[in-house]
């Protein structure tokens, strides 16, 4: 995909923070990244061609149909303190890129938007020299950290790579969302952890709540601080790597192609 990343990021960030706004009483804002080949007559205004589809999805109040008609023109808000620029920026910045932006919604259950950008066609892509391919795999991961931006821009780089993902923001609502996974059988691959966390438990005591309830549970923690002790013996705590913050893509890919599932291990 050929796209200004900055950009996309804020397209990511704004649909999540709708979504998050959404759900005053809480609940699961999902995070799809696909390939996709669209043919003619599929129904989406775009060219036929290959594309990075993008599904946010929540568990919200809605949009009625009526206000379905003006999400993205500016200033278009229902909020108290909405400036109601968030999706017109995001809708200019996804037509930039060629792409396309819409909403689908039920009223009182939630909303889904989908976003389609071109998969890398533009000059410069296909005669490249073929470089190290960008990291893909599969497989859940679930995010804890206390700081919004953190999850959401973990979200967003890591679902364009191809993961589910899910957040908690501390580490007693991650326990509690790895048993319900555990129970529903689509328990994480991984876990990323962070290490102190504002008002809840921190990563040293929730991985050792997650291999209670899970042995095999993989959890890596991370930690603006790389001196702190359980950074630099990540092991002696239970987990199984450790990342410091900032995390960079190439720190992100050394991890994940460690602990994902590859091709066969069946993991
Ligand atoms: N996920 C969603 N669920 C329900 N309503 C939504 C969702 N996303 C957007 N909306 C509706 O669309 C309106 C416009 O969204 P937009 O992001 O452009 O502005 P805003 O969120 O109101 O303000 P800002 O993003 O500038 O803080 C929102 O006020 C809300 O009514
Ligand atoms: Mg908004």
């Amino acid at each position: 995909m050929d796209a200004d990343e900055g950009q996309i990021s804020q397209v990511i960030h704004n649909l999540v923070v709708n979504a998050d706004q959404s759900m005053p009483e809480g609940g699961t804002i999902s995070i799809r990244a696909e390939n996709v080949f669209l043919d003619s007559g599929m129904n989406v205004p775009l060219h036929r061609g290959r594309y990075v589809k993008i599904v946010i999805a929540d568990e919200g109040v809605g949009i009625s149909g009526e206000h379905m008609q003006k999400i993205f023109d500016p200033y278009f808000t229902t909020k108290q303190k909405g400036s109601g620029l968030g999706l017109s920026v995001s809708y200019s910045i996804v037509k930039r890129h060629d792409g396309y932006i819409m909403a689908e919604s039920r009223q009182g259950s939630g909303t889904a938007f989908t976003v389609y950008l071109p998969a890398s066609a533009g000059p410069g892509a296909s005669d490249r020299p073929a470089g190290p391919p960008a990291f893909r795999g599969e497989g859940r991961i679930l995010i804890v950290d206390d700081d919004e931006m953190v999850r959401n821009s973990m979200a967003g780089l890591l679902s364009a790579m191809g993961f589910e993902v899910e957040n908690a923001v501390e580490g007693g609502e991650a326990v509690g969302k790895y048993r319900k996974a555990m129970e529903s059988s689509r328990t994480f691959d991984l876990v990323i952890l962070d290490l102190t966390m504002r008002g809840g438990m921190g990563g040293k005591d929730a991985v050792k709540e997650l291999l209670r309830i899970d042995p095999h549970a993989r959890a890596v923690v991370a930690s603006g601080y790389s001196d702190d002790p359980v950074i630099a013996r990540y092991r002696d705590y239970g987990f199984v790597d450790a990342l410091a913050k900032p995390y960079t893509d190439k720190e992100l890919s050394r991890i994940l192609s460690m602990v994902v599932k590859g091709p066969g291990t069946g993991a």
